[in-house]
């Protein structure tokens, strides 16, 4: 891997498509903005259509040939999600990118979903599982796709309770929640490669995480917020992972990307270590199975024409 591998390195993206959740702030503007400069054609997917239209005209505003459009996707809600892939599958007849990054990190209350997930294993995982589940035969149909999932250091914050997923047992806990979805995002991460490479597929999938970046995702958390002056990197850093995994021709599948600095709080992309409870091909498998029951979609990844 070269070092300091920056975004003026991405190959060129001319003719392919690619779809950046939460691509209105943070990390996901950034990776979308790249991802557009360097050619792609690029779907903002945000919850809302205001948002993401000032979004697309801010990265205009400065790239006029960029390719943009904005489609509404709000990953608490499984009809929305339903509805933004159908729109997509209609549209298209490729998709090359499919960047998973929208999140919310921390809110002080136990919240749910339009379906009654916890908010942050509700649209950190089971959202994202759901869209990558609508939209794989149409990447499984494109040659050299990758599915890159954003997850976070924080993985390691949490373990995956089968028992009591959404917290309606235990007493809500933000930190730990946080945790189990991102842990959430590896697993899935690490099965989806581990199904696609079974079956031959031209499509592979990677994790990435951005560090410690000031964005509005620190905003429920006053202590991390007001150490952003201190620690934090600039989103169009903290995007370096999500593109490197997107883009760079030696990322590979089932790998996962972060910063090289002190503890992956900062610094430039490299492949970074993940926790045990990550590699846990057991709870991979069964997680699948169960996010397949709660959302009622079927994740079946299948070589298309083979
Ligand atoms: N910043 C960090 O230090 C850090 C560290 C580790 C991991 N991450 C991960 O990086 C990813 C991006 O976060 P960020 O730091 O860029 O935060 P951010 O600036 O808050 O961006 C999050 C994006 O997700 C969107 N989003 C939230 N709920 C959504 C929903 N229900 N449906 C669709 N989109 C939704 C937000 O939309 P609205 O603007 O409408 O809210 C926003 O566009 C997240 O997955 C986060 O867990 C960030």
């Amino acid at each position: 891997m070269a070092r300091k591998w920056k975004a003026d390195r991405i190959p060129d993206q001319a003719g392919r498509l690619a779809i950046v959740t939460g691509a209105n702030s943070g990390i996901g503007f950034d990776t979308a903005q790249e991802l557009g400069k360097a050619g792609a054609t690029v779907i903002l997917a945000c919850r809302s259509d205001e948002k993401g239209k000032e979004a697309a005209g801010r990265t205009l505003a400065k790239h006029p040939q960029a390719r943009l459009s904005v489609e509404t996707l709000d990953l608490a809600s499984l009809a929305s999600v339903r509805a933004f892939a159908a729109a997509i599958c209609r549209e298209h007849r490729r998709l090359d990118l499919l960047i998973n990054n929208a999140g919310v990190m921390m809110p002080p209350e136990r919240t749910l979903t339009e379906d009654g997930f916890e908010l942050q294993f509700g649209i950190n995982h089971l959202g994202h599982f759901a869209l990558t589940a609508l939209l794989l035969d149409l990447m499984v149909g494109t040659d050299g796709s990758r599915v890159v999932t954003v997850s976070s250091s924080a993985h390691r914050w949490g373990d995956i309770d089968f028992d009591d997923l959404n917290w309606e047992r235990r007493t809500y806990r933000r930190m730990p929640s946080y945790g189990q979805s991102k842990l959430a995002n590896l697993l899935f991460t690490f099965e989806l490669q581990r199904r696609l490479e079974q079956v031959g597929a031209p499509t592979a999938a990677l994790a990435a995480h951005p560090g410690w970046t000031g964005t509005n995702l620190q905003r429920h958390s006053g202590a991390i917020r007001r150490l952003n002056p201190v620690f934090s990197m600039k989103p169009w850093q903290g995007a370096l992972p999500t593109l490197y995994a997107a883009t760079a021709s030696d990322a590979e599948g089932g790998a996962y990307y972060g910063p090289d600095g002190l503890m992956g709080l900062r610094g430039y992309p490299t492949r970074v270590a993940t926790s045990d409870a990550a590699l846990d091909f057991e709870a991979a498998e069964r997680l699948w199975r169960v996010s397949e029951e709660l959302t009622g979609v079927r994740c079946t990844v299948r070589r298309l024409g083979g």
